[in-house]
């Protein structure tokens, strides 16, 4: 058996799947079929957050590079957003007018990724130095690269919301230590609204989320050598936990499932009906969010939201 740090997939299915109830983390939708999945997702009618979080964008960027001022961004799980672009953008256009560099650093876990969006984004902005770093910003050790002026840190698209209650408590708590005073921390967040749009948005109506969801069947048949898992064997669940404040998915057993994983070389069960947990997505509520930001150190300076208030971006200074 290799299930140890040499195969994180197999000691996260050891972790998760025997757990009750059965969960795995979810950064193993994100698989390359996953990731373009996710991308067809943000241009779903009901999947509203991209949208949302681009119109704040296009507002107020220019507002938060002067807010700001920063020398340098630090973006965490950059992947290649058209978001990233708008306020580039701002931070180009201000630093032409203030004569003072700009850095962007985006900080992500793939260095494929890193590295050709990397060269993208330095011939568009020429005025910009980009300087990708490879890295996981839940890390314990968290560092942010050394700038001659403030730093922001961006953590965009409602990610934050992947964290429970106890995970985010410790991420903000890491990033606050790793911030110095003047810092400041742009945080996007979706929030609270009604249930019905909020599950339509995790279970539309052309099945892509679905398609997303039960891609994690696939990425465990494939990754841990498995014999009888079949995608077509699960349904994809999206619901609303009203105590928790939060969509979560599953994926749920649509008949007695009996799997020999050979990597891991052990037998596993799920009796038809049961769930595997695969993702948490949770919203915010305004007030909260502040208290909890201000909690840890990184009390919010200024707040900006779309037109029909779905969705916030709140900036906080160290
Ligand atoms: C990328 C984590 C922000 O929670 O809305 C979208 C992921 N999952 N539809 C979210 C997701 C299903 C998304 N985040």
């Amino acid at each position: 058996m290799t299930a140890s740090a040499d195969h994180p997939l197999a000691a996260d299915a050891l972790d998760g799947l025997w757990s009750d109830p059965p969960t795995l983390p979810t950064k193993w939708l994100y698989d390359e079929r996953g990731s373009r999945l996710f991308d067809e997702i943000t241009r779903v009618p009901e999947y509203y957050p991209t949208r949302r979080e681009t119109e704040i964008l296009q507002e107020h960027s220019a507002s938060i590079a002067a807010a700001t001022d920063a020398s340098t961004m630090v973006e965490f799980g950059s992947g290649t957003s058209t978001k990233t672009r708008l306020l580039l953008r701002a931070f180009a256009d201000r630093a032409a007018q203030t004569g003072n560099g700009f850095t962007y650093v985006p900080l992500d876990v793939s260095t494929e990724i890193l590295e050709s969006s990397a060269v993208t984004l330095a011939a568009d902005y020429p005025g910009i130095a980009v300087e990708p770093v490879v890295g996981d910003f839940t890390a314990p050790d968290l560092a942010l690269p050394p700038a001659p002026g403030p730093r922001i840190v961006v953590f965009l698209g409602g990610t934050i919301g992947n964290f429970d209650d106890k995970e985010r408590a410790v991420f903000l708590e890491r990033l606050a230590a790793a911030l110095a005073p003047g810092d400041f921390f742009l945080l996007g967040a979706d929030l609270v609204k009604d249930t019905g749009r909020l599950v339509a948005a995790y279970n539309d109506k052309a099945g892509v989320t679905a398609d997303f969801n039960r891609n994690m069947i696939e990425v465990l048949r494939s990754g841990l050598d498995a014999q009888g898992l079949y995608v077509d064997d699960f349904d994809h669940i999206a619901r609303w936990n009203p105590r928790r404040h939060r969509i979560e998915m599953w994926l749920r057993a649509r008949r007695d499932i009996d799997v020999y994983f050979e990597v891991l070389q052990r037998s596993w069960r799920l009796p038809r009906g049961a769930e595997v947990l695969t993702e948490i997505s949770t919203k915010f509520d305004r007030r909260a969010l502040d208290d909890e930001l201000g909690d840890a150190g990184l009390p919010v300076v200024q707040t900006w939201t779309d037109g029909a208030e779905d969705f916030v971006l709140a900036l906080s200074r160290r």
